[in-house]
């Protein structure tokens, strides 16, 4: 087991590099299930989910091997399609293998994500419409157990709910599906268009014909792509939020500034000043932090992956402030953690109000999910003292080399084995 111990409070100066998207490597690396052939990778980020990811697709018979900072996945002897519930339990992305599978196999055994820390996880909405392509599945002892008796037929479906999940598992099934598949009110993360990108270099027929809908004429011919993975755009918002509240000043680099425009718009909403590049950030934190009422949303709405570090800030902002988690249904376990580092967060269902002017104090604390556990640095990089976040293998899972990063720009904080 390892921990972090951060000693605050210094202003973070100078430039962080970020890394590839965890959330786009996810969906592309189920999706090279669908290659008979080899395929290249390139800017994964090294974080556990992807690990795990990795040992997934081995334990379907994919053969793969890092080159550098290259992934090379060969499916040409692929022929396994049964995930096990030991990989997919520690990440949920795992019933992304399902999609392909059943694309490539006609059917496939795969164990059921579960739920985690911040809420019980369904993939009802995957399994409804996976349905409409011709899937009949039963759930068995934790397992989905699905057959496509006809193979996949294209046809029109409409997501009943918006669910980045879903909607990538449909994308990489109907690709195979024969004729025309029409998906509509479809999730439109920046993830899922580089999930599109590279299904296209793949040899798939997908485009956006409106906001919210896809079609896709299903394939069976399969090129030998290379692929670099977009940037961790959670990842640079956290950052952003690192020198907002330490007053910093920060250029974050290998970023394209587009795709977070609501991030950055709702920074300066709070007084932090923002420069943009073709491919870099640059941001200056202000001492007065005004207050702000925030609302998560799917893609381009805030992002519920930044909903615990926003609420660090708006601890330290001069009047009271408010969250609502309108995505999951049980994502404050930070707040505890929080308050016991000084905030004043009071829960009311969905909602969190926030009282301002708070200075958190340095505390031993537990991290819970990923999300929260990054909240956790954050809060401990203002104090004045040490603090411990304890279960830093959730932290591990998808921010890269965190504490060299922050150490590069000053601060002061080290892993420790316990
Ligand atoms: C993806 O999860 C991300 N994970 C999450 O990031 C992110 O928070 C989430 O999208 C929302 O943006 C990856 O990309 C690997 P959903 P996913 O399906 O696909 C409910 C992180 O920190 N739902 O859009 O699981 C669901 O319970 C992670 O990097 C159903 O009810 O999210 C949730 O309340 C955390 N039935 C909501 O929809 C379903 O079949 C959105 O879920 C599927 C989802």
């Amino acid at each position: 087991m390892q921990k972090l111990e951060v000693f605050g409070s210094n202003k973070l100066k100078g430039q962080i590099e970020i890394s590839g998207s965890k959330n786009a490597s996810l969906p592309i690396l189920a999706a090279t299930l669908l290659s008979d052939k080899k395929v290249y990778l390139k800017n994964l980020p090294k974080v556990k989910d992807i690990v795990t990811m990795i040992n997934l697709l081995q334990s379907l018979g994919s053969k793969i091997k890092f080159k550098k900072k290259n992934l090379i996945i060969d499916n040409s002897k692929q022929n396994k399609n049964f995930a096990s519930y030991s990989l997919v339990k520690t990440m949920r992305a795992g019933i992304l293998v399902l999609g392909p599978l059943l694309a490539k196999f006609g059917a496939a055994k795969v164990s059921l994500p579960g739920g985690c820390a911040i809420g019980t996880r369904p993939v009802d909405v995957h399994l409804k419409a996976l349905s409409k392509l011709g899937v009949k599945y039963k759930i068995i002892q934790g397992y989905v157990h699905a057959v496509a008796p006809r193979g996949l037929v294209g046809t029109k479906i409409k997501f009943e709910k918006i669910s980045v999940g879903a909607t990538e598992n449909l994308i990489i099934a109907s690709s195979f599906a024969k004729g025309t598949t029409i998906l509509s009110n479809c999730a439109i993360e920046p993830e899922i268009k580089d999930l599109i990108n590279f299904l296209v270099k793949l040899g798939c027929n997908i485009q956006w014909t409106s906001k919210r809908t896809i079609k896709i004429l299903g394939v069976n011919k399969i090129n030998q792509p290379t692929h670099t993975i977009m940037f961790d755009r959670i990842e640079a918002g956290t950052y952003l939020i690192a020198a907002a509240i330490t007053e910093g000043n920060l250029i974050i680099k290998n970023v394209i500034p587009n795709i977070i425009k609501r991030e950055i718009k709702t920074l300066r909403k709070v007084g932090a000043k923002i420069f943009t590049k073709k491919n870099e950030i640059q941001i200056k934190g202000n001492k007065n932090i005004k207050s702000l009422n925030i609302k998560t949303a799917p893609y381009p709405g805030f992002p519920t992956d930044l909903q615990a570090q926003i609420m660090v800030l708006l601890c330290m902002a001069n009047k009271k402030s408010s969250v609502r988690e309108d995505i999951f249904d049980n994502r404050f376990m930070h707040v505890a953690e929080l308050n016991r580092m000084g905030a004043q967060i009071s829960i009311n269902g969905n909602k969190a109000l926030i009282k301002g002017n708070i200075k958190f104090a340095p505390a031993e604390l537990m991290a819970t999910d990923l999300r929260a556990s990054v909240s956790l640095v954050l809060a401990a990089l203002t104090t004045k003292g040490k603090s411990i976040i304890n279960r830093i293998y959730h932290l591990d899972r998808g921010y890269e080399n965190i504490e060299k990063k922050l150490k590069k720009v000053g601060a002061k904080i080290r892993r420790v084995n316990i």
